[in-house]
């Protein structure tokens, strides 16, 4: 029996990276999966991947940002499995720009499916979590809520925003049995850093420069923020709620390095 056993979860942005890593440790752990994904390959291949070696998972190809799709995609997950424990609000996109350069076509872009993406997620996914008696809900937020990245403006602000969002919902939920808590990741090699590091002027230096911002001195890999999500998501973080747990391996708390003194 898997900690997950018998419970129904969705998760965003599945399709790869981050996403696919929570989806395939959620079944790993015994809970029905479903998917949903703007790349309705990725998301398809997914599903079957999992109900190989798994429980039946489930997919769906969505834009975040348009609510009818989320509402169809969490629907969807209910009339396939019968109920929903758990939602993985982690679909995001990464779109580069300081104050003063982004464009606000960007803006709209990166708010649209950064931040009214994890809302329309919890606005569709309560009522089924407070119809099963309470469940969790995991929002990817990262940690360009906590600290300052050069040129990443929209992006920052969206991250902000979810931490905000989900410190308001806990305290709102939190007697219908609904936790809700954040995740902030460091930098996690997945195809959204992949694209970055391929378009730097000089990729080697950027990769070393990131590498050197962990206090761990090295990037994250997808499956140790799979780790965290399925934990939140699990009975065992069942007074845990309303948090922003940082999976960044010690890049918030890194001062300057080199001689101290
Ligand atoms: N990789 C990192 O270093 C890092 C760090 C902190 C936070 N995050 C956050 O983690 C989440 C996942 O990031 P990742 O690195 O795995 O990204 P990724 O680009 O590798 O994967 C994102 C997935 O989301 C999907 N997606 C994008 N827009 C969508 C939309 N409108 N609707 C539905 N699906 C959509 C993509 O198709 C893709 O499958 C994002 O919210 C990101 O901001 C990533």
């Amino acid at each position: 029996m898997g900690r997950l056993t018998g419970k129904v979860c969705a998760v965003t942005g599945a399709a790869t990276g981050i996403g696919y890593a929570i989806a395939r440790r959620l079944a790993a752990e015994g809970a029905h999966v479903g998917i949903a994904d703007i790349d309705s390959d990725g998301a398809a291949r997914v599903a079957a991947d999992l109900g190989e070696t798994g429980p039946e998972a489930y997919a769906a190809r969505i834009d975040v940002s348009r609510a009818d799709e989320v509402d169809g995609f969490v629907t969807g997950v209910v009339d396939r499995f019968g109920r929903l424990d758990a939602i993985v609000n982690n679909a995001g996109v990464a779109i580069a720009g300081s104050a003063d350069a982004l464009s606000e076509e960007d803006w709209d872009r990166v708010v649209a499916v950064n931040l009214k993406g994890v809302w329309l997620g919890m606005k569709y996914a309560i009522p089924h979590l407070r119809a099963a008696g309470g469940g969790a809900i995991v929002n990817m937020a990262s940690v360009q809520a906590l600290v300052g990245f050069p040129g990443w403006a929209g992006y920052a602000a969206t991250k902000g925003g979810i931490i905000g969002l989900t410190q308001q919902a806990a305290v709102e939920y939190g007697t219908a049995g609904i936790r809700i808590n954040c995740l902030a990741p460091g930098t996690i090699m997945t195809p959204m850093n992949e694209r970055i590091f391929r378009t730097a002027a000089d990729p080697d230096a950027l990769i070393a420069n990131w590498n050197a911002s962990h206090a761990l001195g090295r990037f994250g890999q997808p499956d140790e923020v799979a780790t965290a999500a399925a934990f939140l998501v699990s009975d065992e973080a069942s007074f845990i709620t309303g948090t922003c747990l940082r999976v960044d391996g010690g890049l918030t708390v890194l001062g300057p390095t080199g001689e101290a003194v």
